[in-house]
């Protein structure tokens, strides 16, 4: 029997593998597919104080190796989210993690009072690191000093798990990360997309409407785990990992780099039960390995 659980700074979750936000949908998407509760926790798609409509179409462009996407933080707004979404969602998992997006600091606050009176959000997804929206989101996570500012306001507002989620889109990633833990951040979780093109040689248009979008997937993978071992030497609190993981294996090589856990994004794509199956793999790599405790793992590669 191997023991799954770790704790993040106090957030405990009985295995390190998460979603990553805005790809499994508010996670009702995932039932048809997979037991939720088995999740360390579920990561939802960005909430907005108001409802966005997102970017025009075309918004999603197959690249090698990975996608990139410009949704732009589409939703139906906080309200909608409490009254409409948490219902039938709540018994999902213990763990429901809201990812809080907005155009101003206050914004931020706001999503996170309106939140604050349901049990099973345990934790807040601070997205300071969109990089598809004009205003808000990629700027505060370009400026440690915006970073901080916006970190310690929500930490005002709650005693609950405050993660923020940083941006790659940076020249020094881990000045932020620092920035955020000294504003009261209880974890940190990088990364987010990379700001990318892709062009149609036919055509001569880029792919997207807005040009620009988010790479992410396997292309993005030994970037963001570069990125998450320097941040996991630079912070004291725990780093959850995220950027290219598609199997168990992508997944303990996270761990290993210093990810306390792990969120898998644009791999639900191509197989929505693939959560489930990388902490089943997981489990077996500890067993053949001789390892009781999957802690054992966390920031032990040599
Ligand atoms: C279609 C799509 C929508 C996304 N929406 C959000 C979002 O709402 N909030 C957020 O913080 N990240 C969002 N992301 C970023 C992912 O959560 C994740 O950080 C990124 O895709 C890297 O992980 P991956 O390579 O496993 O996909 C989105 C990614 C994709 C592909």
């Amino acid at each position: 029997m191997v023991n799954l659980s770790v704790n993040l700074n106090g957030l405990k979750l009985k295995n390190p593998v998460m979603t990553a936000s805005g790809t499994s949908g508010s996670g009702e998407e995932l039932t048809d597919f997979i037991d939720v509760s088995k999740l360390g926790a579920l990561v939802v798609k960005a909430i907005t104080l108001e409802a966005r409509e997102g970017n025009d179409y075309p918004r999603m462009a197959e690249t090698a190796s990975g996608m990139l996407n410009s949704v732009g933080l589409q939703n139906k707004g906080v309200e909608h989210f409490v009254k409409e979404i948490y219902p039938k969602i709540e018994t999902l998992n213990d763990n429901i993690i809201v990812n809080v997006s907005g155009s101003t600091v206050d914004d931020y606050v706001q999503v996170t009072k309106k939140l604050e009176k349901l049990p099973k959000v345990t934790a807040y997804e601070v997205n300071i690191s969109c990089p598809n929206v004009k205003q808000g989101g990629f700027a505060f996570g370009t400026s440690p000093t915006i970073a901080a500012e916006v970190t310690a306001r929500v930490r005002e507002v709650t005693d609950k798990h405050v993660i923020v989620k940083l941006s790659p889109n940076v020249t020094n990633i881990t000045e932020i990360a620092v920035a955020v833990e000294n504003a009261g951040a209880d974890s940190v979780s990088l990364v987010n997309t990379f700001l990318a093109i892709a062009v149609d040689a036919n055509t001569r248009k880029a792919k997207l409407s807005t040009i620009t979008g988010g790479l992410s997937g396997p292309a993005i993978k030994p970037i963001a785990l570069r990125m998450v071992w320097q941040i996991s030497k630079a912070v004291k609190i725990p780093v959850i990992g995220l950027g290219g993981i598609m199997n168990a294996e992508d997944a303990i090589e996270f761990l290993l780099a210093g990810a306390s856990a792990v969120q898998i994004g644009t791999a639900n794509f191509i197989d929505p039960t693939v959560t489930v199956k990388i902490i089943d793999g997981i489990e077996k790599y500890c067993i053949k390995n001789g390892i009781k405790n999957v802690n054992e793992l966390i920031g032990a590669m040599i």
